[in-house]
């Protein structure tokens, strides 16, 4: 093997005003692979992260709940390890932007870039909100649409005609921190001087680096650098006016860098720590020519990391060092939805672990369905369960269950070597599994996770093969010497044959790794270990499982699904509420509410269109539901009390204005109305539920009130 290579990576600094969320955990699942598997290559990477904490956002997020910026973003960064714990993702080190090590390298780079003549100030003028006495960024402006009057419009577009402008065209425009008319208002800005001609020739030449960025982002980023008229290529203002979040520039008084300036220098003042803490030569490390740097990010943060940081390196000079690589991935969807909190889609992978989810399934899920290319993946429920359900634990796991238990009970856990009587069985199917390594090796190298492992499953389906045809369990049952000699050669083969398999899942699944490990009773895997086999002699440990399968039930906790109706109160409404939300004013059960708090709850008639059993849940039928205007989709548990088929057809009444909840099964837009009780509806049945209908006349969609 050649020499090991020296690589620095890191993920996106994540913006500190919110717990990860699963785009998050989905960037680092795919970084921590690649780490994982070049270090088990043998070569030395080191990996970190950070907080990002500055910005105006954060500094208001920060005072709206009343705290210091500084305590808000220690919060949330407290909150991080049982993420990445609980998910196996081993950053070296997580640090944050508002550090002494990221005043200082930004600092630095700032004088640097200035010496180089790439810094100028010039006055900009803004929009300025004179009772919160700060500039206004465009998004806390709104005003009246210039084109057709609607009211409460952001200074970018209008939501209700979709025609675009600039804030200065609102008519009334308004502060939304304080209501206030904003003023025009002049203040002095610097600025990076990405226009420069050399700044620009650098670019081009960086961004055709052969196998530096996926062909997707290089064309973007050209696009960018080629742009025309008002598309041409900027200057960057990277100063705010205080009050403001942030680092400050040096000799100007007042006036800080812009977030996105300190941000990516995060990645280099984490490195910084973590050299401090590890006894690593910081600089040197970096100086090093052969030393790569590696950024995974996603798709909405290409500008950024293939333009101004790229730039921003190049003119601070060494012993700071140009990307190597900037690796984009798409968004994760969830059930071809994109995640979004108000309309409650999306999944919490706090909740994912709460509800005793295998974390290791959601990295083997996500790495299945990633490639090197800059597409979005879907988390589809059913195919997760299938993905690992049937190839995971049916073709992986098995093979060990189904072989290892002989081996303990009938030969003391000792394996025959792989020459001698386990040679011809060993040459056909030990070869077929080692000889793709490097062909393995070189897919997860490239980031080609899905291909690797629908290799590595094509070899688990060989595996399984040649179990089935030898048929151990029977065999076992032969007491004659030949048998007992054939079985324990099968055995140890099919052993073998998981220990490779296991070898290639491993930055996959390191928690599973090590397990096997344990029981295989041998040391950690590393990539050359798959050109030996286990010695003969070797005992291996007794097999406990390894994995168990998904239960689908656990899929309707984590999409908050209850695993039964609850019929309660007499009006039961029969899909779900929102996730249990933490009551704001206890309310005694009987309290009264107003006309207005009714008013509040859209009631509608509905004619059932369709309706339809969904597979695998007992308790649901799938609803179509005909507004008049619109048809809706809705999961109801009224399964036990109706048949699809006696419901289409039908009238009935729901709550057309309820938050859509992300299901198992789909997204379900509403619930329909029931009536039930406690007590069985008849002896030694369960509570009936008894669908409410309208009197005959009313029509798909009138209000019901
Ligand atoms: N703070 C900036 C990054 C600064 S890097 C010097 C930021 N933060 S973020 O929290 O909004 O996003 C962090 C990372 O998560 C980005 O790479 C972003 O693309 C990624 N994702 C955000 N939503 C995502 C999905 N739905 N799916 C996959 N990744 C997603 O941007
Ligand atoms: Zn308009």
């Amino acid at each position: 093997m050649s020499a090991p290579r020296k690589i620095f990576v890191t993920t996106a600094l994540p913006y500190a005003n919110g717990p990860f969320h699963v785009g998050h955990i989905m960037e680092y699942i795919q970084a921590d692979i690649w780490v994982r598997f070049q270090r088990m290559q043998g070569h030395e990477v080191h990996f970190v992260g950070a907080d990002d904490a500055h910005g105006a956002p954060i500094m208001l997020a920060a005072e709206k709940a009343g705290k210091t910026p500084e305590a808000f973003v220690a919060e949330i960064a407290a909150g991080r390890k049982q993420y990445l714990d609980g998910f196996h993702i081993r950053f070296d080190h997580w640090h944050s932007t508002h550090s002494a090590e990221n005043t200082q390298l930004s600092q630095d780079i700032y004088r640097r870039l200035s010496k180089a003549g790439l810094i100028y100030k010039k006055p900009v003028e803004q929009f300025y909100d004179p009772v919160k006495g700060m500039f206004l960024a465009d998004r806390y402006i709104k005003g009246e649409c210039p084109k057709c009057g609607a009211k409460d419009q952001y200074g970018d577009a209008c939501e209700n005609c979709s025609s675009v402008y600039s804030p200065t065209d609102l008519i009334n425009p308004y502060s939304t921190l304080s209501g206030a008319a904003p003023v025009r208002k002049s203040s002095e800005h610097y600025f990076f001087k990405l226009s420069d001609e050399a700044c620009v020739a650098f670019l081009r030449d960086w961004i055709d680096q052969p196998q530096r960025l996926q062909p997707q982002v290089a064309n973007k980023a050209r696009e960018w650098l080629d742009g025309e008229g008002d598309k041409a290529l900027g200057d960057w203002d990277i100063s705010r006016d205080a009050p403001y979040f942030g680092i400050e520039i040096p000799d100007a008084p007042g006036k800080y860098f812009y977030v996105w300036l300190d941000a990516p220098i995060g990645y280099l003042a984490s490195f910084k720590a973590y050299c401090a803490k590890a006894g690593i030569d910081f600089e040197g490390f970096l100086a090093d020519e052969t030393t790569e740097q590696v950024h995974f990010i996603g798709k909405d943060i290409i500008y950024f990391h293939t333009l101004f940081w790229p730039a921003m390196l190049k003119y601070a000079g060494p012993f700071y060092k140009v990307p190597t690589n900037v690796f984009v991935h798409g968004f994760i969807n969830v059930s071809g939805e994109k995640m979004s909190k108000s309309r409650g889609t999306g999944i919490s992978p706090l909740r994912y672990l709460d509800v005793g989810m295998n974390p290791e399934w959601l990295r083997y899920y996500i790495a299945a369905k990633l490639n090197a290319a800059v597409e979005d993946l879907d988390f589809n429920p059913e195919d997760f369960i299938a993905r690992v359900n049937s190839d995971l634990v049916g073709k992986y796991i098995n093979i060990a269950s189904r072989c290892a238990p002989f081996l303990r009970n009938k030969f003391d856990g000792r394996l025959l070597p792989m020459d001698g009587a386990a040679a011809a069985d060993s040459q056909s199917l030990l070869h077929e599994l080692r000889s793709p390594a490097a062909e393995i090796a070189g897919l997860f190298d490239s980031r080609e996770y899905g291909k690797a492992l629908r290799h590595i499953m094509a070899l688990a389906d060989a595996v399984n093969q040649y179990v089935d045809e030898n048929k151990p369990w029977e065999i076992a049952k032969r007491p004659d010497a030949a048998s007992q000699q054939r079985l324990h050669v099968v055995c140890s083969v099919a052993i073998n044959a998981f220990r490779l398999l296991t070898l290639y899942l491993k930055p996959v699944m390191p928690n599973l790794a090590a397990g096997v490990e344990q029981f295989l009773n041998i040391p950690a895997l590393a990539w050359p270990d798959a050109y030996a086999f286990l010695e003969g002699g070797h005992q291996i440990n007794a097999y406990k499982h390894l994995m168990t399968r998904v239960d689908p039930k656990q899929l309707d906790a984590l999409f908050d699904l209850p695993a039964a109706p609850e019929p309660k109160a007499k009006k039961t409404v029969t899909t779900p509420a929102a996730p249990p939300a933490p009551a704001p004013a206890p309310a005694a059960a009987d309290a009264t509410i107003s006309i207005d708090d009714f008013a509040k709850v859209d009631l509608r008639v509905a004619l059932i269109a369709n309706a339809e059993a969904v597979e695998g849940a007992d308790k649901l039928v799938k609803l179509t539901l005909d507004l008049g205007t619109e048809t809706r989709t809705v999961f109801a548990g009224i399964k036990s009390a109706y048949a699809p088929e006696q419901l289409k057809g039908r009238h009935t009444v729901m709550v057309a204005n309820l938050a859509p909840r992300k299901m198992r099964f789909g997204i379900s837009q509403g619930m329909v109305l029931a009536a039930s009780s406690d007590s069985p509806a008849a002896p030694g049945e369960g509570p009936g539920i008894f669908l409410l209908s309208p009197d005959s006349g009313a029509l798909p969609g009138m209000k019901v009130k």
